[in-house]
């Protein structure tokens, strides 16, 4: 195994297995608001403390980016290792069991390694880039769907961008007159690792941040499918608007959000 995968799975199992304890025992969930809509707890944190303390053991110059500490600048700025503790804070605290841990290593801007670990159901996506996507050691490979007929997509709602709630909605609306039905999990990692399953056909969503999509772009592209922003470009990286399917339902999906994107969604 590739010696970051197997540090980046220890990580997530241990960060997991702490989340799912803590589900067992809500009284012990402190939760808190960061911003309008946008939720943290002390489980976050905890996963978070844990994960860094896995790393920093086998890779003390590394360099960590998440979501709760942002950047720990380490001696080595070309390796990076960005992680999202938990991904679905707010099924989370609802105690709805659908949410992550996300870990990827990026060296010199490449993504290599990709684990999301799902707690509740035991299940470990992971990928080395060249290697292929694995889902507890089989084999991944996205939709073979040709277009958007009888496709199930994902997608997640912008809570917390809600200016660009009418340009999504007229998205959603043309998308859906397309495909069969929409998924709204509460769980970016996991929907990008459900694409590369061929568990949806489809995802989009606007505004995501680094550590959401980091390790599942990876699962992504190792079960053959495509990541995009919203114009079928890479600007997805700074903006976080993207697509992810496989080549041709990403085709068919940027044609019929063309139309339907503000000019801030152009990018
Ligand atoms: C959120 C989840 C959610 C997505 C949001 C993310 P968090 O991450 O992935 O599905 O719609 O955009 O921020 O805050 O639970 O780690
Ligand atoms: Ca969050
Ligand atoms: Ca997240
Ligand atoms: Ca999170």
């Amino acid at each position: 195994m590739h010696p970051m995968l197997n540090i980046a799975v220890r990580a997530a199992r241990k960060a997991g297995n702490l989340i799912a304890k803590n589900y067992e025992t809500p009284d012990a969930v402190e939760a808190s608001q960061k911003g309008s809509n946008d939720f943290v707890t002390n489980v976050d944190r905890e996963a978070e403390r844990l994960i860094i303390e896995v790393i920093r053991k086998s890779y003390p110059k590394h360099t960590i980016i998440t979501e709760e500490s942002g950047e720990l600048a380490g001696e080595d700025q070309d390796i990076q290792w960005v992680i999202d503790p938990l991904d679905g804070t707010t099924n989370f605290i609802k105690r709805l069991p659908h949410f992550a841990v996300s870990i990827a290593v990026r060296i010199k801007g490449r993504t290599e390694v990709a684990v999301v670990y799902d707690p509740m159901r035991n299940e470990l996506f992971s990928a080395v880039r060249g290697q292929g996507a694995q889902l507890n050691g089989y084999r991944l490979r996205g939709s073979i769907a040709r277009d958007l007929d009888g496709t199930i997509l994902a997608t997640g709602f912008p809570f917390k961008l809600k200016q660009h709630a009418p340009a999504y909605m007229n998205i959603l609306t043309k998308l859906f007159t397309q495909c069969a039905d929409f998924r709204r999990t509460g769980s970016a990692a996991l929907d990008l690792a459900y694409v590369a399953a061929g568990r949806v056909d489809g995802y989009f969503e606007i505004g995501l941040k680094p550590w959401d999509f980091a390790a599942g772009e990876l699962l992504v592209r190792e079960a053959g499918g495509l990541v995009t922003d919203f114009t079928g470009n890479h600007g997805y990286l700074h903006s976080g608007n993207i697509v992810a399917g496989n080549p041709r339902v990403v085709k068919a999906m940027l044609s019929n959000m063309r139309e339907e994107l503000s000019e801030a969604l152009k990018r």
